[in-house]
């Protein structure tokens, strides 16, 4: 017999082999979902873009400081958000989400294999062993850094399916322009020093953005299975695209509820770095991907980076007598390698359950 020469399985064949029952590897607790929409609902932002995000400059007064108090509140009490009329066209939304989708039905998408200890390029879970309590996700994924250009690992990147690179280039570009709208409007709720100022500190032209596509097959016992564990996003502010499935949570005071699917809008959730550097005002709260016995899903998650020799710690004009600093400040690159390290396994996945103690707390 032919031997497999890699030591997983992904998702998608383990699901597309059509087996009936989940393997003991990916079966966990699950806690349980809240349904009660209307008792909970992430609040939804319409940012009044039109076609452009360049229209932020048009703006008149009243209009911004109405929208940057709807994002601040969120921000605050919430930590996700959606937004809709955000500027970017549904034609550009669709040609991302058609040329990456294709990247899973690529008969060769295994040359892209991610490596051990590096995440880059397609991936799944791995790192179970039967005497921890490491369990797998019934998902893959492609990773990879998408802007500036200069950081894409050109080793692992689909230069051949078509549209890939352009439809990236012009959504990059696109969120790098919300990610800095929704960074000024943070700064002057915070109060910083200059509408610039969050934006400063994670790095401005040096910031980075990285692209993690979740592709969750449908699942014979959804029930038994998470796609994605709880976790909180490590780097500073995430923009979210899925397509109209459910499956996206969040933790609400104590209850796990659905992030609603709304065609067009995008999901906005305030990371680890930015709760840092609001000196714990805006929560980088806790989210999970669940998964559906008849559907896949597919979701789109661009992560927002300060570059990883910055020190990123709370901002001083938050500091003083009354406010001590709640995190200790450290290297960006010292602050992922915690973050691997406390989770599960450690290994060719990017994100593991938030854990308090690597926020290091100085009182
Ligand atoms: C992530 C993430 C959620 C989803 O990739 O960090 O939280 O809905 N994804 O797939
Ligand atoms: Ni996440």
């Amino acid at each position: 017999m032919a031997m497999e020469n890699w030591a997983f399985t992904r998702v998608q064949t383990l699901a597309d082999s059509g087996i009936q029952t989940v393997p003991p590897e990916y079966v966990r607790r699950v806690e349980k979902t809240h349904h009660d929409p209307n008792r909970f609902q992430v609040p939804i932002i319409d940012l009044q873009l039109g076609f452009s995000s360049q229209q932020h400059d048009h703006f008149c007064k009243d209009q911004y400081d109405r929208i940057a108090a709807q994002i601040s509140r969120a921000a605050e009490n919430w930590g996700f958000f959606q937004i809709i009329n955000h500027g970017i066209p549904d034609s550009l939304i669709a040609r991302v989400q058609e040329a990456s989708k294709a990247f899973f039905q690529l008969p060769t998408k295994e040359a892209y294999a991610n490596e051990a200890q590096n995440p880059i390029g397609y991936g799944s879970k791995i790192g179970y062993s039967p005497d921890s309590e490491a369990k797998l996700e019934w998902g893959d994924y492609y990773y990879n850094a998408i802007w500036p250009p200069d950081m894409r690992d050109m080793s692992k990147w689909p230069i051949q399916l078509s549209d890939f690179t352009e439809s990236m280039d012009e959504y990059s570009r696109e969120l790098s322009k919300l990610f800095e709208l929704l960074m000024e409007v943070l700064s002057r709720d915070l109060d910083l020093e200059s509408e610039n100022s969050l934006n400063e500190s994670v790095g401005g032209e040096r910031k980075g953005l990285h692209i993690r596509i979740n592709y969750y097959p449908p699942c014979p016992q959804p029930d038994l299975v998470v796609g994605l564990a709880p976790h909180s996003d490590p780097n500073v502010l995430t923009i979210l695209l899925h397509d109209q499935t459910p499956g996206l949570q969040i933790r609400k005071d104590g209850a796990w509820i659905d992030v609603q699917c709304i065609p067009g809008a995008l999901v906005v959730n305030i990371a680890d770095q930015m709760e840092i550097l609001s000196n714990g005002k805006y929560k980088s709260i806790e989210h999970r991907g669940v998964v559906h016995k008849d559907r896949s899903r597919i979701s789109w998650a661009v992560f927002c980076s300060p570059p990883q020799d910055m020190v990123v710690s709370p901002k001083r004009e938050l500091i003083d007598e009354q406010h001590p600093p709640l995190y200790q400040g450290a290297p960006y690159r010292e602050y992922l390698t915690k973050f691997f390290k406390k989770g599960l396994d450690g290994k060719g996945h990017i994100h593991n359950a938030k854990q308090q103690d690597s926020l290091v707390s100085n009182s």
